[in-house]
């Protein structure tokens, strides 16, 4: 009799002290707040991983400033057309203005470069046959074809685009390239850049903005192409300073 009422007691106590025990441990389990707290750390590193990140700093400072981190470095295009041969007020060049101008882009960015070269041999190595030829395609539109292959394009966030300017214009094999990347081309930040003997950027910005619809175009850069070749140094300024208040 004593045994039974013994065996009475001891089992609701018994499940009283095992729930008070249950619910002790589930009060204070490290492990449980340590969930819900974890992603901070798991934040810090998606932030420094955002694929076009800046600074670090966060998503929307990654949004404003277009590349600043080695991983957006490496997600930067620079392309260009440029000529050697004669060039107006530098007699022949072995190494075209424009060409100076995109291998310093590149340099700073740490950014691949293509080159845009004609597919054909169109382009006399004559100042003056040079300039008719151009002004020829210009009146007729054309869209001269283009060698080599294209990186993948999907591969880079900021493309800078650069050119001499032609007539007041982009050369025509330019929008040749606009055109057939105009898909690959949007959604992305385009930066353009010239080199001119006195017409600077000649709307290349809007020009652009037209041709590749949905992208965003920042602000670009117009440099004298005697400069490329007489005054380096201040050429190197010019570019360093304006990618860098572009937030590279
Ligand atoms: C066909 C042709 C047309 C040009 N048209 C202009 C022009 O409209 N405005 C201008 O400022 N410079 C003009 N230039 C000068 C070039 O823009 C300048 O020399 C440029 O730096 C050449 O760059 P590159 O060596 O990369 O080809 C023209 C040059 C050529 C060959």
């Amino acid at each position: 009799m004593m045994k039974k009422n013994l065996m009475k007691i001891s089992i609701p106590a018994l499940l009283l002290a095992l729930c008070l025990l249950a619910a002790g441990c589930g009060k204070n389990d490290p492990g449980t707040e340590g969930q819900t707290s974890a992603p901070a750390s798991e934040t810090a590193a998606s932030t420094a991983d955002a694929p076009s990140g800046s600074s670090g700093a966060g998503t929307d400072a990654s949004a404003a400033s277009p590349a600043g981190t080695a991983e957006s470095a490496s997600r930067i295009l620079v392309v260009y057309f440029s000529r050697t041969g004669e060039q107006y007020t530098v007699g022949v060049i072995d190494h075209g203005n424009t060409a100076i101008v995109a291998e310093m882009i590149a340099e700073k960015t740490g950014a691949d470069l293509f080159e845009v070269l004609p597919a054909e041999d169109r382009y006399p190595m004559t100042y003056k046959e040079l300039t008719d030829v151009a002004k020829r395609e210009q009146s007729e539109k054309a869209r001269p074809a283009y060698a080599g292959t294209i990186p993948d394009l999907s591969a880079y966030d900021t493309v800078f685009i650069g050119a001499p300017v032609w007539w007041g214009d982009w050369p025509m094999i330019m929008y040749t390239f606009f055109e057939e990347n105009a898909a690959a081309l949007a959604g992305k930040n385009l930066i353009p850049f010239s080199t001119h003997e006195g017409s600077g950027l000649s709307g290349f910005d809007k020009k652009l903005s037209s041709a590749i619809p949905g992208s965003t175009v920042l602000k670009g850069l117009a440099v004298r192409g005697n400069d490329c070749q007489n005054k380096q140094d201040d050429v190197r300024k010019s570019v360093n300073s304006w990618i860098g208040a572009l937030g590279f």
